[in-house]
Formats: C-alpha cells, structure tokens, sequence
C-alpha cells in the first residue's frame, strides 16, 4: 500500500547524518508493516563509518551550540514543535505504517511526542546553578551547570516518537547535540522528527538519524570517547549490556528498561475506576509498553465482580489494522512477539488458569486478540516475564501485606498501580511498594511534567519533569578565592 500523506517528503528513506540524507545501498533493510508485511519503505544499514561520522560532525557543531543562550536554542526547539504540531496527521500515519498501533493511538503518541518537545523548550530556559555559602570572607563558590556534550539515543519500536523526543528535546535545549539509533523496525517516525527539527533552524551537525541494525552503531557509540552521554529505553538484557560497553569510557547513563508492573485491586476500590485505568494501561499499544500492568492482583472478594465489568470492556477491544476505523489493538510488532505471547498463554493454562474473556476482531498473523486469564499463579511465567502483549492474568490475594509482597517480588521496579478508597492504606501501601513510579486510582503516569523512570533492575535516571534535562548537564564548581571584600 502506498502510504499517502499530505507532504510525502517526510517520508525519508534515508539515514540522516551531519544535514546529508543517505540514500539505502544494496545492503538496505526494509521496513515492514506489522499489518499485512508490506513493504513502507527502506532504509540503509549504517555501520560504524556512518556513526564515527556522526559523533564527528557533533563534536564539531557542539561548540556554537553550546556558546548560544538557552533563549536562542529553545526558540528553536519551540519552532520544532510547532512543525510536529502542524505535520501531525503525517506523523500519526506513518507511525501506524510501521509500528501497526491504531491511527487514534498514534496520534495521541505524537501529542504525546509533542510534549515533551514544548516542555523542554521550556525547562531550558530555566536550566540554573546556584551559589554556596563560603567559608571564607575571600571567596566565592558557584555551582554551575553546563551541557554534558555529545549525546546518544538508542530508541525501541513501542514508541516510535515518544522515546526519541523525550531524550532529544532536553538534550537539544541543555545545549548537546545528539546522534540517534531509532529501532530498525521503526525508523520512518525518527526520520520524520529530524526532518523537521532541521526545518525548525536546528543546525545540521545537531541531530543525526542512523538507521540500521544495533550492534555495530551501538559498538561504535559505546565505544567512543566523544560520545559522553547514552540513553536507552529498551530492554534490561540489552541495557545492561550497553551499560558494560560504557564502562570503559564512563559515559552518564540514563536506562529506561523492562518493567513488571503490579495493578492492586483492593476490596474497598471504586470497581468501575478499577477496571477503567486496568483497560488503558493493560493494553494501551496492544499491551506492548513497560508500564502495562503486566500482573492484574484482585482482594478475593471482588474478584468475580472486577473479573466481570473487565470481561465486558476486553471483549469489545477490536484487534484491527491500524487504519481500519474501530481498531482499537494493533498487531504486535514481529512473529517473536506474538510467539512469546502464545507461549505465556500456554504455560498458564497447563498451570491452572483459564481464559475468562476474549476481544473480537483478526488473529491472524501478527495479531492477538485480547484476552483475561483468571487463577494466575505464581509459578506461572507472567509473574516473572514481561509479556508484551493484550493478556491480562488476574492473581488473587487475600490481604494487604500479600498483595505488596506480590507485587514486590520481582527483579523490575517501574510502575506500579493500586486502587483502594482508604488514605491511611494509600500511604502505606505507595511507600511499600518498590517502584519508581507509583499510580494511586489512575491507569495514567505517562506525561511529559511527571519524571519517568524505574529502580531495581529496570533502570537508572529520569526522563521527562525537570530532572529529564538534568541528566544533559553537568555539575562543574567555580571557586573564586582572593576577592577584595
Ligand atoms: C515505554 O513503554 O517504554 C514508555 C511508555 C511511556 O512513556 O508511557
């Protein structure tokens, strides 16, 4: 299908390095529709020339970038919006293209891309040190912050755009320039935003777009001296990796990784809340986010009535193309995907579980119609694995401190979400759980003002809200000694 958009050209077949467009050699990787396997479109296979080219052009734009004020640089970072904002319906139709989610979906990713762009924009000009009260009559101390140079993305395919703005905005506004590895199955959205970022005035040498597969950029990023600052949202085998490969060059890190989330039910819980924030964050993008709840814990006693009002809401989820009005769960991203998701649903049902409702709609090819599974367990592989995918296991628990032991018991610690009318419970229960972020009646934590991010095994730093720029800059102290006061 030939992918109609109102200014065909932002769709780049291309790599983008220092301003130039890399047009695909023979070695090119095609990127397929997770809908019907057509073909969007192709892109080059960049390696380790591309990305050495890259860091280069970035240490050598770095310095003018950096001498401009925060005003001039989030002026245009501000003009970068506006040209997301304008070129919306565009971008949402080629994030479905190659990503599969529903078009109503991916539009609401690229406000949400958006958002971060506009918040940033902001935020830099706020970026301040401050100064330390002395010991000494004679001297002053100032802490000042200044940008932490040339930064890399590496960016998953779940949020083709969202990912990319969240760590480019505050890198562009702190003053650093930034080299981006999107994922090679969704390359066209990263291209896209670049496109416009340099019709916003972003200078050339700024942002840079390597598509491709990981390993070789990837080696080449970590490996570099230049490069002195990664973020990666993706998965914790490969963060933890990426977070190796950087050791030799000690870069600051940010890693978003994998998540495991809790969704608590408690029996004084306002069921319809309930069940509304379980259906958006269970399967918002077809349940492929590191936020979906991932494990739903229901109190006894109002398991059936929970399981009821969900069994309702889940079986009328359309699993549909992305561009066919009324879709509402996309396909999932590849075969492995949907493989593991078959996987899991086997290994509850040989362990005592069993499917209490199911969405309507295509379960073919690369779509999974949505589905509940009552009597999950703990031996079961949802309680430990992600899943990434429209299944929803229901756990039941009896008390307070087993549902927090539940919730707890695993490696990951991103978000969590519990719902229970009782304020005293409320406390006790958002300081017992390990998470870095916890949701208290709302399915909802994703937003560019709130700081995003995860302990325990599923990550370091923060994106987004105001420590978002922070991981850009660095800390540098200023003493002043001998002045004549
Ligand atoms: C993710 O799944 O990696 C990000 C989700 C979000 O930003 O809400």
């Amino acid at each position: 299908m030939m992918l109609e958009l109102s200014d065909p050209s932002l769709l780049k077949q291309a790599a983008l390095v220092d301003g130039a467009w890399i047009a695909p050699g023979a070695d090119a990787i095609d990127v397929l529709n997770p809908s019907d396997g057509g073909l969007v479109g192709k892109v080059p296979s960049c390696g380790s020339a591309e990305t050495s080219a890259a860091i280069a052009a970035s240490v050598a734009a770095w310095p003018e970038w950096r001498a401009r004020t925060a005003h001039e640089r989030c002026a245009l970072v501000e003009r970068w919006h506006a040209l997301v904002m304008e070129n919306l319906p565009d971008l949402a139709r080629i994030m479905t293209a190659e990503q599969g989610k529903p078009l109503a979906e991916a539009e609401g990713e690229m406000r949400y891309a958006a958002s971060f762009i506009k918040w940033f924009a902001e935020e830099g000009r706020r970026v301040g040190g401050r100064d330390v009260a002395s010991p000494e009559r004679d001297r002053r101390i100032l802490v000042m912050v200044q940008p932490v140079g040339v930064s890399a993305a590496i960016t998953p395919w779940n949020f083709p755009a969202a990912m990319i703005t969240r760590k480019c905005a505050p890198a562009l506004a702190a003053g650093c320039p930034v080299v981006i590895k999107p994922s090679e199955f969704t390359p066209f959205s990263a291209l896209a935003l670049a496109e416009l970022a340099l019709r916003a005035g972003i200078p050339a040498g700024l942002i840079h777009v390597l598509t491709g597969m990981p390993q070789e950029i990837g080696e080449t990023i970590t490996s570099s001296p230049d490069v002195r600052k990664l973020s990666f949202t993706g998965s914790t085998r490969v963060g933890s990796l990426l977070m190796r490969q950087c050791a030799d060059t000690v870069k600051r890190l940010s890693l978003e990784l994998g998540g495991n989330a809790p969704l608590i039910v408690f029996e004084d819980a306002d069921l319809d809340n309930a069940v509304k924030s379980a259906m958006a964050s269970k399967f918002r993008n077809a349940g492929q986010t590191c936020v979906c709840a991932n494990r739903i814990f229901v109190h006894a006693a109002v398991e059936e009535e929970f399981l009821a009002r969900l069994s309702a809401q889940v079986s009328a989820l359309n699993a549909a193309d992305g561009f066919v009005p009324g879709s509402t769960i996309g396909p999932l991203i590849n075969q492995a995907a949907v493989d593991k998701v078959a996987a899991h649903v086997e290994d509850a049902l040989d362990k005592g579980g069993r499917i209490v409702a199911t969405g309507q709609g295509r379960e073919d090819g690369q779509f999974v119609r949505p589905l509940i599974v009552a009597g999950a367990n703990s031996d079961m592989r949802f309680a430990s694995e992600e899943t990434f995918g429209p299944v929803a296991p229901v756990f039941r628990f009896e008390s307070e401190a087993e549902a927090i032991a539940m919730a707890n018991d695993t490696p990951f610690g991103l978000a969590s979400y519990f719902y229970t009318r009782d304020i005293s419970r409320a406390f006790r229960v958002a300081e017992a759980l390990e998470a870095g972020m916890v949701a208290l009646n709302t399915g909802s934590i994703s937003m560019e003002m709130a700081p995003f991010g995860g302990i325990k095994q599923s990550g370091l730093g923060r994106e987004g809200g105001t420590q978002g720029i922070e991981e850009y800059l660095e800390t540098k102290t200023f003493h002043i000694g001998g002045l004549e006061i």
